[in-house]
């Protein structure tokens, strides 16, 4: 065997080993249950391999779909007190129990790439997700657009816990009666690789506030603290319509609102465009500030179809400029932090999204070599959930799912 056929082979058995039957945890200890985007992914590296288990993972996801339509971030199959917050704190009423957030919606994204690998048998196994990944996207379209882009109402909605995108926001909300609670996270990983105490209350507050109004969106709208207009959630969601629009004209249906509702994406994209930054950027929907930061979900514009010269020339100087691209925060800000969760580390599955973006927009040099440094790095330093850009070294612990689908799916292949 190669080496690469060596990784491939222990890629795969870190996604059998974190196989729960029917669904992937993250990985073992730290993320116990299943989290909605690392889900999708997991699908897409089953794929790889089983194409029958690659459904089931999208399949079961969508098990725990709210009858409004909302899909949680996380679903809490079978209790783990190894986390926290666990089903008690979070007081939803879903079909499986469940957190009350959501995350970047790519589930329809991977789901259309599986059936490309499996039309004929996989056929009818998308027409039966397709009306309730479709019902997802409307309680997206619904509840979080603010002048077209996608707002999170948490910062773990983004899956990038604590990118110094939300430092402002967090900065003006007060937390002070959020009460007595146990961390779990640094039981399992270095404290120094996860987020600050002060960020950890107020990812508590928020959850006791969405708690207090029992999840309901019309309340949280008009109540809660947090509701920030973030390239991630709306890259992703601008992503998701062209692939449902795409699937949904292979299996004939009415794709008309699909197409209105891309427009309003497409224009909600460009009102993230900062342009004192050059980049894209989030911006706080409550005080209209600006974050100022240049992102890995910056470089997500092409994954949506959104060509931008800027980002581009960005994005060459920054594969020139760092040894393991693409950082999660400019590596020149204040708040830059190698080795800080969405401080400053690579992440595999960024990466793969990013380069897919770039493929798909004739960017094949630039999508290329990202995938051979993405496939460097997990060469020499394994599955880790990240990675510091300039060393290489694994940040977070764990074997980590996605890190060994995009792998399998995206980068091993170099
Ligand atoms: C955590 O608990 O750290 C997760 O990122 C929340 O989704």
């Amino acid at each position: 065997m190669t080496s690469s056929q060596v990784i491939s082979a222990e890629a795969k058995q870190v996604l059998i080993t974190n196989d729960r039957g029917g669904y992937t945890v993250p990985t073992e200890g730290l993320y116990p249950y299943q989290w909605n985007w690392d889900s999708a992914v997991a699908a897409l590296g089953f794929a790889q391999f089983d194409v029958d288990r690659a459904w089931v993972e999208i399949e079961t996801l969508f098990q725990g779909q709210w009858d409004d339509g909302m899909v949680p971030h996380i679903l809490f199959h079978k209790s783990d007190p190894g986390y926290f917050p666990g089903p008690d704190v979070w007081g939803c009423l879903g079909p499986i129990p469940s957190s009350g957030i959501i995350q970047p919606p790519i589930a329809a994204t991977m789901a259309r790439l599986i059936w490309a690998q499996d039309e004929e048998a996989g056929r009818a196994r998308i027409a039966a997700l397709y009306p309730k990944m479709l019902k997802w996207h409307s309680w997206i379209m619904r509840w979080r657009l603010h002048r077209g882009a996608v707002c999170t109402t948490h910062p773990w909605e983004t899956g990038r816990d604590n990118a110094p995108d939300w430092d402002n926001t967090m900065q003006r909300m007060d937390a002070s009666d959020v009460g007595e609670y146990t961390r779990r996270d640094t039981q399992h990983v270095d404290s120094a690789d996860r987020p600050t105490k002060f960020d950890y209350d107020r990812y508590v507050k928020l959850v006791q506030i969405g708690r207090r109004l029992k999840w309901d969106q019309a309340a949280m709208l008009a109540e809660s603290p947090f509701r920030v207009a973030d390239p991630t959630m709306t890259f992703t969601t601008l992503r998701a319509a062209r692939d449902l629009r795409t699937v949904g004209q292979a299996l004939g249906a009415d794709t008309a609102i699909l197409e209105a509702d891309i427009k309003r994406l497409e224009a909600g994209a460009a009102t993230l465009w900062n342009p004192a930054l050059g980049s894209y950027d989030s911006r706080d929907v409550l005080s209209g500030e600006w974050a100022g930061c240049v992102s890995n979900a910056s470089y997500l514009c092409w994954f949506a179809g959104v060509e931008n010269k800027d980002m581009l020339a960005r994005l060459r100087a920054v594969m020139e400029r760092v040894t393991y691209p693409v950082p999660s925060n400019d590596t020149g800000a204040e708040s830059f932090d190698a080795r800080r969760y969405w401080r400053g580390p690579t992440w595999a599955i960024v990466n793969m999204l990013i380069g897919m973006g770039l493929a798909d927009m004739g960017h094949v040099d630039e999508a290329n070599t990202l995938a051979k440094k993405t496939g460097d790095l997990i060469a020499e330093h394994g599955f880790a959930a990240y990675f510091d850009p300039f060393t290489g070294s694994a940040a977070g612990g764990g074997t980590f799912t996605w890190t060994a689908a995009v792998w399998l799916a995206w980068a091993g292949g170099n």
